[in-house]
């Protein structure tokens, strides 16, 4: 079927188009149909089918003689060791890592958090978790002890899978501190903890809580998959929304299995046997969609990559990667290319391999601007898809439905609506625009199969984050437009939530953590442009009356400050310290009005100003750092 008209029928009879994509999943017991809406505006889709994630993904390629193919490649240069594990090998180790949990007493709608780095055994939790019905949330490594505590608190897991260590160029992340202070200062305390020892850092345990991962699965039977009920979560994923406590994205099992199992053809043009390799991590949604569950579930080869673009060894790492597993879809992030390029823009490395395997690139995660685009095509020779979705929806909104109809790319856009996704661009007061015309972005209620059914215990929060602006409309956060062919462009998000190198974090959390500084009275993040990073968070500091210390010192312990809290990742480098804010008559700051000044655009002076002379200062303080940049 075309594109056109497989998005028309997916929308004007989403009952059939759902139970037929439903077909391709293993389910223990079928649903009896797929959308369930009496509990309207919150949906559900095929809650009465039984089903197991585990299964879908490993046992049922084993079953039809799959076994002997290689389901996982670990190929890690940050270590220089490369694996290759087959479904059944995957298949025996999650089912007896799964026993372990099981032994322990884990069970079906039991939370267990996930802390590892980008090694098979975070794949392997993963799956036991899924093979038992327990809800496992997946931590990214370079978030500080703080982020970790913040999400024990809220999930409450039973366990926590962990490795000793993580590897970043030039040095080793003990995660076993950061879990030891995390479990520390939460509430909430787990009942025990499996610790992954890796040789480059091998952790001391807790005696009584601690459990070494190759001791605890001695002798143990290995579990069966658990059935659970379509609408049971496989994971909860947190995500930054505008404050500094992260939302818990409920991901459903059964419509996350059937939506990932059409994107995987449909999209990203792969059949099983095929190579599939998402250079992102297990951390981030795409890792959950595109390392793990995606390529599993469809009998491909997915790999795990531990290293960076560039710097591990080089910036030909990606093509020697590709190349040598033959690589057929590639997936990553425009930051990533960013990277590259910067240091091979002839592509040199590029003509060192062969890539006669690669078919199609895939971007996601943050916009993609068409420099890298155009200097991706040029260098690799395969189209390059950009592609727009959220940890929310947890597959693409919108694509270029690559393996069913390749439709022109139009530079600056991620393509076109995919099935079940009704998107429209809607005006303040929540009326659809017409081509061209920018507004907030918005998809018609329900949601397609496996997006958020809601909120880990936030329904009130579900409802008024995404909900509430627009009755009868999710509303995705971005703003942006639609042109007449329906091809969508994103242009910015619509809350407080920056994209730092294809991460998204909440300037609103930074906040939060700056004005716990005791000389800080009050303070702003922005995201200004990068031309690496996309952008970068950039805070100004109002001091309490009387502060006298020297400025440089207050900044400095304000940057040690948020990656203290927050972490790493969130690459807070940049703040200065500023008499007063820029705000509206009412009080409000004027965040938008700073970021054009740091990003050197044109602005409208907001009529709503109390004081325009702020202006002048922070354009001054700015310039001080270096901004606008070029
Ligand atoms: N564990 C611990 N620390 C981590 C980490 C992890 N898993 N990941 C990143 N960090 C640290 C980095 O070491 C860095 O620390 P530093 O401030 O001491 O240098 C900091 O967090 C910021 O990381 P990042 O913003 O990623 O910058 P970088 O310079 O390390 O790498 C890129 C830049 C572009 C190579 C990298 O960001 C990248 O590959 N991005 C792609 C992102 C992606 O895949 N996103 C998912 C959506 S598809
Ligand atoms: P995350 O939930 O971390 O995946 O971040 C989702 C957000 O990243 C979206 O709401 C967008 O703001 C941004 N984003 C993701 N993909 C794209 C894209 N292809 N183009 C523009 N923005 C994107």
């Amino acid at each position: 079927m075309r594109y056109a008209d497989l998005h028309q029928t997916s929308l004007q009879d989403p009952e059939s188009f759902w139970m037929e994509q439903a077909q391709a999943i293993d389910w223990i017991k079928p649903p009896s149909k797929a959308l369930f809406d009496a509990q309207a505006p919150l949906y559900e889709w095929f809650v009465d089918g039984e089903v197991n994630m585990c299964w879908n993904a490993l046992d049922r390629h084993v079953e039809v003689g799959r076994g002997d193919q290689v389901a996982v490649i670990h190929d890690s240069p940050i270590t220089g060791t490369k694996a290759h594990i087959t479904y059944t090998e995957m298949r025996d180790r999650v089912a007896r890592l799964a026993g372990a949990l099981q032994a322990r007493g884990v069970e079906k709608g039991d939370r267990v958090i996930i802390y590892m780095p980008m090694i098979p055994e975070a794949l392997m939790a993963m799956l036991a978790c899924a093979r038992l019905g327990a809800i496992h949330s997946v931590v990214f490594g370079g978030f500080a002890a703080n982020e970790l505590a913040v999400r024990i608190d809220d999930a409450q897991p039973k366990c926590v899978i962990a490795a000793s260590c993580g590897i970043e160029p030039g040095r080793v992340i003990g995660y076993k501190p950061l879990l030891d202070g995390a479990i520390e200062s939460a509430r909430h305390k787990p009942e025990f903890c499996v610790i992954f020892q890796r040789e480059q850092q091998v952790a001391p345990l807790t005696p009584g809580r601690d459990l070494d991962w190759n001791a605890f699965q001695d002798g143990v039977a290995p579990a069966d998959c658990v059935p659970v009920a379509g609408n049971h979560p496989v994971y909860i994923l947190y995500t930054s929304g505008t404050t500094g406590q992260p939302k818990g994205v409920i991901r459903p099992t059964g419509g996350y299995l059937v939506a990932l199992q059409w994107t995987m053809k449909n999209i990203y043009n792969v059949d099983p046997g095929d190579v599939f390799w998402t250079a992102s991590d297990v951390g981030w949604v795409v890792g959950h969609s595109y390392i793990c569950y995606g390529p599993l579930i469809t009998g491909n080869t997915t790999i795990v990559f531990e290293g960076k673009p560039v710097g591990t060894p080089d910036a030909g790492t990606f093509w020697r990667v590709i190349s040598e597993h033959r690589v057929k879809s590639f997936f990553t992030a425009p930051t990533a290319f960013r990277a590259v390029r910067r240091e091979d823009p002839k592509g040199e490395f590029v003509r060192q391999y062969d890539l006669s395997c690669l078919k199609t690139v895939y971007l996601a995660g943050e916009r993609a601007d068409p420099d890298t685009i155009i200097w991706a095509q040029d260098q690799l020779n395969v189209p390059v898809v950009d592609h727009w979705w959220q940890t929310e929806t947890g597959w693409p909104i919108a694509a270029n439905p690559v393996g069913c109809e390749m439709l022109p790319v139009k530079l600056g856009s991620p393509a076109v609506a995919m099935p079940g996704y009704d998107v429209q661009v809607l005006d303040e007061g929540g009326k659809p625009v017409g081509p061209d015309t920018l507004g907030a972005i918005a998809i018609k209620l329900p949601l397609p199969p496996g997006t958020l059914p809601n909120l880990w215990n936030a329904e009130a929060r579900y409802r008024k984050s995404y909900l509430a602006q627009f009755p009868g409309y999710y509303a995705t956060g971005d703003a942006g437009y639609m042109d007449a062919d329906g091809y969508v462009y994103i242009m910015a998000r619509t809350d407080d939530v920056i994209n730092v190198a294809g991460h998204r974090l909440s300037t609103g959390g930074m906040e939060e953590v700056l004005a716990s500084h005791p000389d800080v009275a009050e303070c702003a993040v922005i995201g200004v442009a990068d031309s690496l990073k996309g952008q970068l968070p950039l805070g100004f500091l109002c001091l309490n009356k009387g502060t006298e210390r020297d400025h440089a010192e207050i900044v400095g312990e304000c940057v040690k400050l948020v990656r203290d809290k927050i972490g790493p990742v969130a690459a807070f480098k940049l703040a200065v310290v500023v008499d007063r804010l820029p705000k509206t008559r009412s009080g409000k700051i004027l965040r938008g009005t700073m970021v054009s000044i740091a990003d050197g655009k044109e602005f409208k002076m907001p009529a709503t100003i109390d004081d325009p002379a702020i202006l002048d200062e922070i354009t001054e303080a700015l310039r001080g750092l270096g901004y606008p940049q070029g």
